[in-house]
């Protein structure tokens, strides 16, 4: 939830999430680029020279969790792929719909659905964009499960985990992770990024923020006789 300076007057994207009013936080956040961890994720692939993940109704399927407004899912169509753009909150969907091209709807399937229960098909890219520690900590296990089982081998997670000091920690409905218990979640996959960023902040309206997050960038190991 970093981006360029904003006028101080007015609340900070942080404000609204930590409320849950995503509404007030796609006010905000409207019109902002994709976030560096898909950016990072998808440039890998591009190298990696995945003929697959560019146009036409075999692309590799992405799927967004947590899409918002869609910053992400807009890059993720403008790149060629097919994306699955998950979003518990009706204005998400209503918000990203208009805004993707015509020539691009047919690879976009837009679900509102909550974190609690999903269950997600086989995808290249399960991207998660600051959205993971607002599922009930009681399904938590269950969603990164999810997670874990959809991405394919060779395939990639990006996004972020969120981290026990946190000023967020303390609600009771986040789910919030160790460092060390974020890399154990991640140990069916090679880290190729793995950022810890700890640092104060302030929402703009008085409140102090304590950022403590992991950006992530993670590929799936393939098993041993595909290498
Ligand atoms: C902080 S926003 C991040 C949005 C976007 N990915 C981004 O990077 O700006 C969190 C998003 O998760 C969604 N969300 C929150 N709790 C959810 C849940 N339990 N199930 C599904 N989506 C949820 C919200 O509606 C919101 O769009």
């Amino acid at each position: 939830m970093s981006g360029p300076p904003t006028n101080p007057a007015q609340p900070k994207a942080q404000h609204f999430a930590q409320k849950r009013d995503w509404p007030g936080y796609f006010s905000v956040v409207l019109g902002k680029p994709p976030r560096e961890t898909l950016i990072s994720a998808l440039d890998r692939f591009e190298r990696e020279g995945a003929a697959d993940s560019r146009g036409g109704h075999g692309a590799s399927l992405a799927i967004d969790l947590g899409c918002g407004e869609g910053r992400d899912t807009l890059e993720l169509l403008r790149r060629g792929w097919r994306v699955l753009a998950i979003d518990s909150h009706p204005m998400a969907l209503d918000l990203l719909l208009p805004r993707v091209p015509t020539d691009q709807r047919d690879r976009l399937t837009a679900r509102v659905a909550a974190f609690e229960g999903l269950s997600l098909p086989a995808a290249r890219l399960v991207n998660a964009s600051f959205s993971l520690p607002f599922c009930e900590p009681a399904h938590f296990d269950a969603l990164w499960a999810a997670i874990v089982a959809a991405v394919e081998p060779g395939g990639r997670f990006a996004g972020q985990l969120f981290g026990d000091r946190d000023s967020w920690a303390t609600i009771p409905d986040r789910s919030h992770q160790t460092e060390q218990r974020a890399r154990a979640m991640l140990a069916a996959f090679d880290l190729e990024e793995f950022r810890v960023e700890e640092k104060d902040d302030n929402d703009a309206t008085g409140n102090p923020k304590h950022w403590h997050v992991f950006h992530v960038v993670a590929r799936r190991r393939r098993a041993a006789a595909e290498v």
